[in-house]
């Protein structure tokens, strides 16, 4: 062998070593990225208590279980929601749990993720039109029964203000849809008469307090019942009330057990509201998020919900009923929240 073709060789095995060394260390990584499960978060808003209490959950669930859990927050903008699910995406997650905040717009991000080989979990809200792989909510057309059933329980006839959440969310559809079973028939028996009936825009309580305004004075204060769908707008339709001396004395509901709402239900300005365990949701999506990403999928037990698209395998966890009855043992004695926090 010349000196020439042993430098060859010699280059050729550096340059090999350098070779195997490097594949080594890629598939290592590899490796070590698929132990650790990357799930992707997107969460619409954290302007109600609820989606804080969603956020905080599932954190420290994942910090728990492993997990690597990437969170991006939108404030109630679909086009914001749109890049921090791209960009979540591109960070390789390999589940993407997605709460919308608008229902209809979402199902290009399913597709986009669909196309990286990412499965989505529709958390909360369900994603319409699309093929999202699973829906993990509550009851949410019996969260609206039981409103409907509490406010004409306690005011079987009169005059009503009907609010309703944000049309770009399809849990505002399905609430509505579950309180008229009890409030259609008595409008057409004659026994309720309408005020007002408006769906609030983004589910500002601002929007709620202008539109119970609206009522107010339509009404010349006449108002027997408002059906708020959830304790924000309840909360501002409540203020619009209390603007003329009423609140306390015109029966409201609300939903999510938020502590404002607590604190008005011990003191009489708001009647009740419904209780989700937030804490559970968490939980479950973060569960479910894991064995997909295993290529495994939770026991649905045949329970679907369609979305105009297909019948999306569904998990949906119970809601509860809240008065000043029953709050302590609901709320406080569970854990939910404290007596020093409710009581003030
Ligand atoms: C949720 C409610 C919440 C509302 C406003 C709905 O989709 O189910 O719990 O109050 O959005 O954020």
């Amino acid at each position: 062998m010349n000196k020439k073709m042993r430098k060859i060789l010699t280059l050729a095995l550096v340059v090999a070593l350098i070779g195997t060394t490097m594949v080594s260390w890629f598939l290592k990584k590899k490796k070590k990225k698929k132990d650790t499960v990357t799930i992707g978060l997107s969460l619409p808003t954290q302007r109600e208590e609820r989606w804080v209490r969603d956020k905080e959950t599932m954190e420290a669930y994942a910090k728990e279980k492993g997990i690597n859990l990437l969170v991006q927050v939108s404030d109630a903008d679909a086009k914001l929601q749109a890049n921090q699910v791209e960009n979540l995406l591109t960070q390789g997650v390999d589940i993407l749990i997605l709460a919308p905040h608008d229902s209809k717009s979402a199902a290009t991000l399913v597709e986009k993720a669909h196309d990286e080989g990412v499965k989505v979990i529709s958390y909360d809200r369900l994603i319409m039109d699309s093929d999202v792989d699973l829906y993990i909510s509550f009851d949410n057309i019996g969260v609206g029964r039981i409103q409907g059933e509490y406010i004409t329980n306690k005011v079987p006839q009169g005059n009503y203000v009907i609010l309703s959440g944000a049309p770009t969310d399809n849990n505002a559809k399905l609430f509505k849809q579950g309180a008229m079973e009890y409030i259609q028939p008595l409008i057409d028996s004659g026994k309720i008469n309408v005020v007002l009936e408006q769906a609030v825009d983004n589910w500002e309580p601002k929007n709620a307090l202008r539109l119970m305004e609206q009522a107010l004075t339509k009404s010349n204060n006449k108002i027997d019942a408002v059906l708020a769908p959830n304790d924000g707008t309840a909360g501002g339709a409540i203020e619009a009330m209390a603007a003329q001396g009423l609140a306390g004395n015109v029966p409201i509901t609300g939903q999510d057990a938020q502590i404002d709402a607590a604190q008005r239900i011990v003191k009489g300005t708001q009647s009740m509201t419904v209780f989700k365990d937030t804490r559970e949701l968490g939980k479950a999506a973060i569960d479910a998020a894991l064995l997909m990403a295993k290529n495994d999928f939770p026991n649905t037990e045949g329970k679907t919900v369609n979305n105009n698209k297909t019948d999306v395998k569904s998990l949906l966890l119970t809601p509860f009923m809240v008065d000043k009855d029953n709050i302590d043992k609901v709320l406080i004695d569970s854990g939910y929240m404290q007596k020093s926090q409710v009581y003030k």
